[in-house]
């Protein structure tokens, strides 16, 4: 394990002003929203589409990484590059989605646990030799009737940390992913305290794991309203309730966290984080790791043909969630454009 190119690389992934684009969408998820657009979901279709992103001029400027699905990273874009090449070329650091997914946890009704451990040692040097240069690990936390269970958080933040120090060994930063779902019909309040709960699980594993804090980034849910919930929190609460909760559990030692978006729309997601950095400053950079909040808008404009208009909206929620990494977004923002 090499210190300090972890540090550097976790550092530049949450560099002032930047964050993640999160296009590691599976085969399955993939799916679904090309049926949103009406389009088949095609090898080829899936290549013209990360192209479509990867290929928007300036994105960089507010995108310090890529989150690749596998067989993206062993892509090649339109003109022939490697994706992974593309991206490096622009200073835009190749990431690699390395888990197997969220499969019904044994004993455990209606809870989830991440599988992918098995052979991700030698998965990781393929990957590092494909250009990959952190990963990810998304673990699924679900709110209901009397769970989630403490089973359930210890067995997904023990895997967590398992494949975090399987990530550093190979000198790739792994961004740790605890995910407290938000489709229920629970209070912010709830959500606070399940996420307090599997944030203490998550770092007492990176701890007793030997995991270094210093080259890894946590990618969280936002303390938030459950979807169904008919008392939704406003903005500044989110944002007040996610930094109480982060305060408490996450070490200043971890250079970065960048959230999820989870459902929220695209503004929702940019102006939390926002109000969360002009709270500043903290101990850790605060920024984004979207999936969906930075692609819903250009998935709909590409349509499954047309790049210029997909990249247009996508350099805009590119740009928007870059000044909310900052603190500088205004709402007047997005009604100039
Ligand atoms: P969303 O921002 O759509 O939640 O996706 C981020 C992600 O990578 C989930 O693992």
């Amino acid at each position: 394990m090499n210190e300090q190119i972890l540090n550097e690389t976790a550092r530049a992934m949450v560099a002032e002003g930047r964050g993640i684009l999160a296009a590691d969408e599976s085969t399955g998820t993939i799916e679904k929203r090309f049926k949103s657009i009406g389009v088949e979901n095609t090898e080829p279709n899936r290549r013209a589409y990360r192209d479509m992103l990867f290929t928007t001029p300036g994105f960089e400027q507010y995108t310090s990484g890529v989150i690749l699905f596998e067989e993206t990273l062993f892509q090649s874009a339109l003109d022939g590059t490697p994706f992974p090449k593309l991206l490096a070329s622009k200073g835009v650091i190749p990431g690699i989605k390395v888990d197997k997914g969220a499969k019904p946890l044994a004993g455990a009704a209606d809870e989830l646990v991440t599988e992918g451990l098995d052979g991700l040692r030698e998965r990781l040097v393929k990957y590092k030799e494909a250009g990959a240069r952190f990963a990810k690990w998304r673990a699924v936390i679900t709110i209901g009737d009397g769970i989630p269970s403490d089973y359930c958080i210890h067995a997904n933040a023990h895997a967590l940390a398992r494949y975090a120090a399987l990530c550093q060994e190979a000198d790739i930063v792994p961004i740790v992913e605890p995910e407290v779902l938000m489709d229920a019909d629970n209070t912010i309040e709830v959500c606070a305290s399940v996420t307090d709960r599997t944030l203490e699980a998550v770092f007492h594993e990176l701890h007793g794991q030997r995991v270094l804090l210093e080259g890894m980034v946590l990618k969280p849910n936002m303390v938030i309203s459950g979807k169904k919930c008919p008392q939704q929190a406003d903005r500044e609460t989110v944002a007040r309730a996610t930094l109480r909760v982060l305060k408490r559990r996450v070490p200043a030692a971890v250079p970065g966290i960048a959230f999820l978006s989870g459902g929220q729309s695209d503004e929702d997601a940019t102006a939390h984080l926002d109000i969360m950095n002009k709270l500043g400053p903290h101990p850790w950079k605060l920024t984004f790791s979207y999936g969906r909040a930075l692609q819903a808008a250009a998935l709909k404009a590409w349509g499954g043909g047309n790049a210029d208009a997909g990249r247009k909206a996508h350099l805009h929620r590119a740009k928007m969630n870059g000044l909310a990494a900052l603190g500088r977004w205004e709402p007047a923002l997005e009604k100039a454009a």
